[in-house]
């Protein structure tokens, strides 16, 4: 059998393991990557999880950006009217701060996770648009107040964009009208410090639909001299797809656009998915199938080959266009942590991320890790922001 270079790659991994441990031993994902972009990963309330510290340990070491996964969305922090619970966000941001990270806030305005009292007045009566948009002001001055430029960048939108190209037919849009990205970012921009970066995030940013919409709206908004810093391409790819072709042609895209490129949700599903069932629509939800479920037991090392390989093109990739990508993160830590163990289907066991359910680096780790020379690894850096 033709040894593939990732199982050169692994072989010269393991066989180097003993002679320089020490030196792979101490190479971490941000010393690796300290002068190409920044590299996160979402933590959700991993710190307050009962034995999630071996999870929490590998934060700070592993990486130089978090994510807020839910806690800052407006159901979990503002679940009624004048009733806030910031407890965990304000313990992300503690984290985020005490480890000097490039802090990311997710998400201020999205169709999903919204409660729908926003869109209400006292009686239940649906807002209008003025008074649908001072609520909109009043979230982000509330956060701005709260958190300030701790918070270094914000998804102000998150996935406004359908696949075909078109405005989703969100509440959002059904009050404000087609101009409700603008809107958002118009309010963003006034209420934030100045230096907080702007972000459009969205799924499945590699479709030509969509990458050509993303681009007109990035244009559209700088025409009319609306703020917007970066695009957040969330990253929920399989095994299979997207082709590297697709991301690389959306990454220039978005880049020749004028804003910075941001990795913002990167897992890799391993797990079989239905015909057309794609993106991260967290509103899609299938039945349970043993089928669909085939390594319940763990992964095979062939499968986990194949990742390490799917990983390491992609990161080739990043690295190819690394002037064009500010940040590359995951969407978790460990495996077990995902959301893909729940989505599409419930219960199910994915390994999508570059750790196993134990806080091991995975085989995917290496071979990323392996794509940079030892000696281009930084000393223990503080977060760089690499392109000003
Ligand atoms: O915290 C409550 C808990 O108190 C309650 O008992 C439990 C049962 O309903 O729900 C818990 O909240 C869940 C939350 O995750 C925290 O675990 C919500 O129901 C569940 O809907 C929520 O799912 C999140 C999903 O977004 C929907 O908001 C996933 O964790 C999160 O990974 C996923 O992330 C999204 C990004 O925000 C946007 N891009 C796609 C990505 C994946 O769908």
């Amino acid at each position: 059998m033709k040894a593939t270079p990732i199982a050169i790659l692994l072989c010269f991994y393991l066989l180097s393991a003993v002679a320089d441990e020490e030196e792979t031993h101490l190479r971490t994902l941000k010393q690796a990557f300290h002068d190409d972009f920044l590299i996160g990963a979402a933590i959700e309330k991993l710190l307050f999880e009962e034995g999630a510290r071996p999870t929490l340990k590998l934060v700070p070491t592993q990486f130089n950006s978090i994510s807020s996964c839910n806690m800052l969305k407006w159901s979990p922090f503002n679940p009624k009217p004048e009733v806030y619970d910031h407890r965990a966000a304000d313990a992300y941001v503690a984290f985020g701060t005490k480890h000097n990270m490039y802090v990311v806030g997710h998400v201020l305005f999205w169709h999903n996770q919204t409660p729908e009292w926003v869109f209400r007045d006292v009686d239940s009566k649906q807002l209008d648009r003025s008074a649908l948009l001072e609520r909109m002001r009043e979230r982000v001055r509330l956060l701005a107040t709260r958190y300030g430029s701790k918070i270094e960048a914000w998804d102000v939108v998150n996935e406004a964009i359908e696949g075909n190209g078109h405005l989703r037919n969100s509440t959002w849009t059904q009050i404000i009208g087609k101009d409700f990205i603008e809107q958002a970012f118009r309010i963003a921009h006034d209420e934030l410090p100045t230096d907080v970066e702007l972000l459009y995030n969205d799924y499945s940013m590699t479709g030509p639909k969509k990458r050509d919409a993303v681009v007109r709206m990035i244009l559209e908004l700088k025409q009319r001299g609306v703020r917007i810093d970066g695009v957040g391409m969330q990253g929920h790819w399989s095994i299979n797809g997207p082709a590297l072709a697709d991301i690389e042609a959306s990454i220039v895209a978005f880049s020749q656009a004028g804003v910075e490129v941001h990795i913002t949700e990167l897992d890799i599903d391993v797990l079989p998915r239905q015909p057309g069932m794609h993106g991260a629509d967290v509103a899609k939800q299938l039945e349970q199938d043993e089928a669909m479920d085939p390594y319940r037991d763990g992964l095979q090392a062939e499968m986990q080959q194949r990742l390490a390989q799917r990983y390491a093109d992609i990161f080739q990739l990043f690295l190819k266009h690394r002037e064009k990508i500010k940040r590359v993160a995951f969407w978790g830590t460990t495996d077990n942590h995902s959301w893909l163990n729940n989505w599409p289907i419930k219960g199910r066991t994915s390994y999508p991320l570059l750790f196993d359910r134990n806080g091991a680096p995975k085989p995917a780790f290496h071979a990323v890790i392996g794509l940079k020379a030892p000696e281009d690894a930084a000393d223990d850096p503080a977060p760089t922001v690499i392109h000003d």
